[in-house]
């Protein structure tokens, strides 16, 4: 099974996806994270996209097409894969369709979350990930069970992404509402979109994208 999780900044992609990994094996394709990785090891893409990424805009169309089609190479033929990030342009929409069924691969859904742009700042601004396995957490939503301590593996050191200020976080949700959001009609026609609360607690969400993916909700 493969799936694109859509929405702006903070909805919840991310959050999403780690434990869709968790639980039932698929793999993440992030985008947002290979990008990172990529500035943080100081590669070409990396050096391309530093300034763009803490700008908040979006990097071009045939870079992160690129990472997506080797990370798929990377992949075994039966492993569901979780596009969190990706697409985000039309272009980006038509490359996937070549990549997936370059490789005997097929779209089963598009799930938006469907977020009220008010509490995104809010929770853009509070996010923090563990330094040593990069495990998610939120300074109100979703704090680590010991203060301090990650829960995933024990880490004491947290960090904070260049572009989660409020400055940059407009500029990525007018990116999204004008390059990303209209995306979603392409989808919308082939009947495969799905909508959650992506404002409902972070388990619930959850418990709603499972039941898509089971085919318990319409
Ligand atoms: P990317 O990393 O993809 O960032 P984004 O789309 O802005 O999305 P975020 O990662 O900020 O949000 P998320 O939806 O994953 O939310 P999360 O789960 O963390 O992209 C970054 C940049 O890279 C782009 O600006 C662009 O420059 C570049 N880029 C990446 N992909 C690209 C592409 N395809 N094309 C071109 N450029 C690209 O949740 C946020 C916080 O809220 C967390 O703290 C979490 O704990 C909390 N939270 C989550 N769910 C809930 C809930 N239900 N209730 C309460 N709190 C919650
Ligand atoms: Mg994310």
């Amino acid at each position: 099974m493969n799936i694109i999780l859509l929405g702006p900044p903070g909805a919840g992609k991310g959050t999403q996806a780690a434990r869709l990994v968790a639980e039932r094996g698929m793999v993440q394709l992030s985008t947002g994270d290979m990008l990172r990785a990529a500035v943080k090891a100081g590669t070409p893409t990396g050096l391309k996209a530093k300034a763009v990424m803490e700008s908040g805009a979006l990097v071009s169309d045939e870079i992160v097409s690129g990472i997506i089609g080797e990370a798929l190479d990377a992949l075994s033929a039966g492993q569901g894969v979780i596009f969190d990030g990706y697409p985000r342009t039309a272009a980006q929409a038509e490359s996937l369709e070549t990549l997936l069924s370059d490789r005997a691969r097929k779209l089963d859904h598009v799930i938006e979350l469907v977020v009220d742009e008010d509490a995104l700042v809010e929770r853009i601004v509070g996010r923090f990930t563990c330094a040593n396995c990069g495990a998610g957490y939120h300074d109100t939503f979703n704090r680590p069970k010991v203060d301090g301590v990650c829960d995933s593996c024990g880490g004491t050191e947290f960090k904070r992404r260049a572009d989660d200020n409020e400055e940059t976080v407009r500029t990525r949700m007018a990116e999204y509402r004008a390059k990303t959001a209209p995306i979603l009609p392409i989808y919308d026609a082939r009947g495969i979109v799905q909508r959650v609360d992506g404002m409902a607690p972070i388990a619930e969400v959850t418990d709603a994208i499972e039941a898509i993916l089971d085919g318990k909700s319409a």
